[in-house]
């Protein structure tokens, strides 16, 4: 594969400063934007006055855990605009999350908050390899979802041909590939995955194609599903990853050169860790949920947002900036089998290591009597000619013998699951 690693001349200043440098920047910014928040927004007026503390209070990074946290919830209690900190025609773009339960979560830009996003992105995708002049199909779905037109703006100012295909049409995505000969293509793994069988249908060889880099994200998946896509189009496979809440894709991305976890834009993005049960701030490295600040956002300034999402910090490496660890899944779809926590992306890493087994799956939660069962829907690779039954066994002792849960494991043919052309569903809950 290409060697991608941006020339350290072309990076922004701020990916490099010193630490001291960015905290003290980070400080500054962060204290305008709690003053921002509460001058602008009840929701955070009155919550700062419940837990008794002021913006000028907050005198040190450290001093952050004694702001209350911001909720999925609280921005649905103030649907549609409630959390909006500037006046409405000051809001120059608007997104809204899919929401597969209740009320959509809406999200709000001023055109300075537009633009700022477009840099972050930028900045990503630079970090990914994407160079000025690079072609870049977009297959992440443009409309109220965050993905196409936050990545659309910021390959635009990076100085790329942006080709904005959006989510769907399969059979397209392939003969625009084969067509238009992009270098870079940005959609979700899973997707990316359904392309790919289709490039084979179409008699496309997938490592033949002009791609040299995929950045993918919007769900988790992993370094061995990094690995499959890799091998399987010959290209660079990184990961993207961001929040509509936060501001879109672009709050962290991981780096060509090192693939080692993606870089927090920690200049406009303050990362916390905390223990999802206590709420107590965790030091960096140990895992839990992910907690995020804006310090420059105008018209939805976040404070201390519950991402759900589990992971850790790290020291940063190609930067400054600090690293989270490729996120290991949502709270919302850990499953609970017997007190023993799974996640999706485990039995993902477990079922590419069996020989005949393709990368699409789904975990089915049933209750035939009384006890919680998880099955396992996995197909079989395309002309693999193994027994599908000594398949299954396999995946089935490495689950128990990594996760220590029994599973039941269900091979089907090739093509008989779902196909997902945005984010995939992976935990289907019949119980
Ligand atoms: O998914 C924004 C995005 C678009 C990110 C395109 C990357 C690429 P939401 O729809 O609000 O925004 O969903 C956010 O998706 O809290 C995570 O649970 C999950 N997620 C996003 N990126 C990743 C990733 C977009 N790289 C939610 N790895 C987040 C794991 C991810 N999970």
């Amino acid at each position: 594969m290409l060697d991608l690693t941006p020339d350290p001349a072309s990076l922004d200043p701020i990916e490099t400063a010193s630490i001291e440098e960015l905290r003290a920047l980070q400080l500054e910014r962060l204290r305008w934007t709690l003053r921002h928040a509460h001058d602008h927004v009840p929701h955070y007026r009155q919550a700062f006055a419940e837990a008794r503390v002021h913006p000028d209070d907050i005198t040190s990074l450290a001093d952050l855990a004694r702001v209350p946290f911001t909720t999925k919830q609280d921005l649905r209690d103030a649907y549609p605009f409630g959390m909006f900190a500037v006046p409405t025609e000051q809001v120059a773009r608007i997104h809204a999350s899919s929401g597969t339960t209740g009320q959509p979560t809406v999200v709000g830009y001023t055109a300075d908050d537009v633009d700022m996003w477009a840099d972050v992105v930028a900045r990503s995708l630079r970090a990914a390899g994407v160079r000025p002049g690079m072609r870049v199909h977009v297959a992440y779905g443009y409309g109220l979802f965050t993905g196409g037109l936050g990545v659309h703006y910021g390959a635009e100012r990076l100085g790329c041909t942006v080709i904005p295909v959006s989510g769907g049409m399969t059979e397209r995505q392939v003969q625009l590939i084969t067509d238009f000969e992009p270098d870079v293509i940005l959609v979700t793994p899973s997707y990316m995955l359904s392309i790919l069988d289709e490039m084979r249908v179409q008699g496309v060889d997938p490592r033949s194609t002009s791609l040299k880099v995929g950045v993918f994200g919007a769900e988790p998946w992993t370094d061995a599903m990094r690995g499959e896509i890799e091998e399987a189009l010959d290209m660079h496979a990184v990961d993207i990853y961001g929040l509509s809440e936060v501001i879109g894709p672009g709050v962290s991305q991981e780096c060509v050169d090192t693939k080692d976890g993606l870089h927090i834009w920690e200049d406009h993005f303050y990362p916390e860790v905390i223990d999802p049960e206590t709420g107590e701030v965790l030091p960096d490295g140990e895992e839990g949920e992910l907690v995020f600040t804006s310090l420059t956002k105008q018209a939805l300034p976040i404070i201390r947002y519950r991402t759900r999402d589990l992971t850790r910090l790290l020291p940063g490496t190609a930067r400054t900036m600090r690293r989270m660890e490729k996120v290991t899944g949502r709270s919302d779809d850990m499953m609970i089998l017997r007190g023993v926590n799974v996640f999706p992306t485990q039995i993902e890493e477990l079922l590419l290591a069996v020989d005949g087994l393709a990368p699409h799956f789904e975990c089915v939660l049933t209750r035939p009597d009384r006890l919680d069962v998880l099955t396992v829907r996995v197909e079989r690779r395309e002309g693999w000619t193994g027994d599908p039954a000594e398949a299954a066994r396999s995946l089935a002792a490495a689950v128990k013998h990594r996760v220590g849960v029994t599973v039941a494991v269900d091979v089907q043919a090739p093509e008989s699951l779902d196909r997902s052309v945005g984010k995939a569903r992976r935990v289907i809950d019949q119980r």
